[in-house]
């Protein structure tokens, strides 16, 4: 059983480690690796594979940065032949990235079966690249593993037959649960000369917040305000890194001693840091289930989540981007300490588990 599993994106890597360390326990399985190289640079790409222990690419297509229409065209150029040539038994793709999509036409277009890890999420808002790349996945997939109920509903509502759709639980909690103990041993909190649940920690890419400049501009009044009172530690996307810098932002943060602006962390940085906040703040997705697991308060700076099983049973809140909402939502955890939240059903270290097991029962029918 050929298996050719696609990677492009930084929350690709912690989704695909744990699925491909499982099917190596199978002799029967042959799992193939292509990196689109929608990310390029190594702290967006490279320290994941040495982190989390994922073999080196057997393939990589360059496509590197462009728009999302030419990111996409070039991964499906690059791919088709290769699909053609390897001719694997499945395409396995995760999260809802453009290499996502990208992969998931070619497959359709050879008439290669399809699996979609993550699939069913939808925010219901078709601004958000994402959810374009979620739908035509979805849409396309033959097996489709899903993280929480909702999605499994989202799905039966578009009409995707019951049984190609399966509840497995989340992969990218098998990676957190794997590697937590590692990551918090770090200490990493005094690296950074902050201590123990005394420090807000931030993140910021998608393009609706970081790409509008009234947007950005009002996030950051907001920090302004909540590092008076608490640590903010702000790792930086290249794409933030690069809105910042245009709108002469950076200045703006040179006046806030508090808000510290650093390069993007590794894996067990990033968690060993996230472990200990007091508070996150983020407009990532997986960020939203991470801090869920992790039992740390989250405040989502989006209008919407695709991933509502957060809120309901976890420690997020979705507070926009309005900065007094902001500000107010922050007060209030750090009177409170926040949403305490529960486990989701099946969030148990165990995804990857059902997912290859389910694949091979599945394959091994149709040979
Ligand atoms: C992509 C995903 C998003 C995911 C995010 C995580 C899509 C539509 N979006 O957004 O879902 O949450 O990754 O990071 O696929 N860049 C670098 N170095 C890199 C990678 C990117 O400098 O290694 C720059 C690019 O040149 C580009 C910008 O960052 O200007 C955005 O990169 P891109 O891959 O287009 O999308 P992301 O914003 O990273």
């Amino acid at each position: 059983m050929k298996i050719v599993n696609i990677v492009g994106a930084r929350p690709n890597l912690m989704k695909i480690a744990p699925l491909i360390a499982e099917m190596q326990r199978f002799s029967d399985i042959e799992p193939v690796l292509v990196h689109t190289g929608q990310h390029y640079d190594d702290n967006m790409s490279e320290v994941f594979f040495k982190e989390l222990g994922i073999p080196q690419p057997d393939y990589n297509l360059g496509v590197g940065p462009g728009t999302h229409t030419w990111q996409t065209a070039q991964v499906m150029l690059a791919l088709e032949p290769l699909l053609q040539e390897l001719r694997p038994d499945l395409v396995l793709v995760v999260g809802d990235v453009n290499s996502t999509l990208a992969a998931a036409l070619v497959a359709a277009k050879v008439c290669i079966p399809l699996a979609h890890v993550e699939a069913g999420l939808r925010s219901f808002d078709r601004t958000m690249p994402e959810e374009i790349n979620r739908v035509i996945t979805d849409a396309l997939a033959d097996y489709l593993f899903t993280t929480e109920r909702s999605a499994n509903e989202n799905l039966q509502q578009e009409g995707i037959p019951d049984h190609r759709v399966f509840f497995v639980g989340n992969v990218m909690i098998d990676t957190l649960l794997h590697h937590r103990q590692r990551a918090e041993a770090l200490g990493m909190p005094a690296r950074y000369g902050v201590s123990g649940n005394g420090y807000a920690l931030l993140t910021l890419h998608r393009p609706s917040n970081v790409d509008v400049r009234e947007v950005l501009g009002g996030i950051l009044n907001a920090l302004d305000s909540l590092q008076s009172r608490l640590p903010v530690l702000f790792p930086a996307h290249p794409r933030t890194m690069r809105r910042l810098a245009e709108n002469g932002f950076l200045e703006r943060i040179k006046t806030m001693p508090n808000l510290r602006l650093i390069e993007p962390l590794g894996y067990l940085e990033f968690l060993g840091l996230m472990a200990q906040a007091r508070l996150m703040l983020t407009d990532s997705g997986g960020i939203q289930e991470e801090t869920t697991i992790l039992g740390v308060p989250c405040l989502t700076l989006r209008e919407n989540t695709e991933r509502p099983v957060t809120v309901t049973q976890g420690t997020n809140e979705v507070v926009g981007t309005s900065p007094e909402r902001i500000v107010t939502a922050a007060w209030q955890v750090l009177a409170s300490g926040g949403k305490e939240g529960r486990c989701p059903e099946l969030w148990d270290g165990r995804a990857a588990e059902r997912i290859v097991r389910i694949l091979r029962e599945k394959l091994e029918s149709q040979s």
